[in-house]
């Protein structure tokens, strides 16, 4: 499904990507974890064509999206989180994901501004797959509510269900569970398994959450300064010497 192959990218002197590569298989969640600062948002901002990488290859299907714009990209079904929660904290819940769906509407701005025949049914069809969603994330009850007024860990999850709303195949999930209670964390990992088991995602979680990372990933990548030094199954990982050193045993520490 993604391809990456030797990602290279720099910010002044400093090498944030260094020669990175990895594939995620079709229906795979793939997590990348590694200390901070060692690329991992990075990564997907070089995916989601925000940074452009000194060398390396992006891969969706086999297609390059390199060479393409966000919201190229983002209409190819690559979607993501933000590492820092950014829902509109002034809009209801419903709102938030009418908005992630607009790029999907056929209709435009200057259509619905302009009020022509189609409009009302699609506008109606948006707002029932939006209420969907928001099901589907276990959001339904609080659909009319200021977004800003909910629990961080429906904040989060409204976020995952903004970034739906364009009906991606890829999902890219940045720290979903950064200051979430574990009871959140849990309903969280739930989510994140239905979301490959009933409707077939293909999702790459960054995330500092060891508990997470290992209950529902296929694979583990860890990044350290911009490379990769370990990859495998949870279990692998969790015994790997490197990835110990680098970054598991001084969350011990922590
Ligand atoms: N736009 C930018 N301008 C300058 N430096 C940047 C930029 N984006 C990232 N960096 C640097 O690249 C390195 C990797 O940053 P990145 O945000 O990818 O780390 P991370 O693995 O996501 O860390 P964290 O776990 O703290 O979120 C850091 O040294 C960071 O300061
Ligand atoms: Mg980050």
């Amino acid at each position: 499904m993604l391809g990456v192959e030797d990602l290279s990218i720099s910010f002044g002197g400093l090498a944030a990507l260094s020669g990175l590569g990895f594939e995620v298989r079709d229906r795979e969640i793939f997590a990348l974890i590694g200390p901070n600062g060692a690329g991992k948002s990075t990564v997907f901002n070089v995916i989601t064509g925000l940074y452009r990488p000194s060398r390396g290859r992006v891969t969706l299907e086999g297609g390059d999206l390199l060479a393409l714009a966000p919201h190229q990209i983002a209409r190819r079904g690559v979607a993501r989180t933000f590492q820092n929660t950014e829902v509109f904290r002034h809009l209801t819940a419903l709102d938030n994901v009418l908005i992630g769906r607009h790029t999907h509407l056929r209709a435009g701005v200057i259509r619905s501004a302009l009020w022509l025949p189609g409009v009302g049914r699609e506008e109606a069809r948006a707002r029932e797959s939006a209420h969907a969603l928001l099901a589907r994330l276990g959001l339904e009850d609080v659909a009319g509510v200021e977004a800003g007024g909910l629990p961080l860990g429906a904040q989060k999850r409204l976020e995952i269900a903004r970034a739906l709303a364009s009906e991606p195949r890829l999902l890219l999930l940045d720290e979903p569970a950064g200051g979430l209670n574990p009871t959140e964390t849990q309903t969280l990992m739930a989510v994140i398994r239905r979301l490959r088991d009933e409707s077939g995602l293909t999702i790459v979680v960054v995330e500092h959450d060891m508990e997470l990372v290992m209950g529902i990933s296929d694979r583990v990548a860890v990044l350290d300064h911009g490379r990769k030094i370990a990859e495998g199954r949870p279990g692998e990982i969790a015994t790997d010497a490197a990835a110990v050193e680098a970054y598991l045993g001084s969350e011990d520490d922590a």
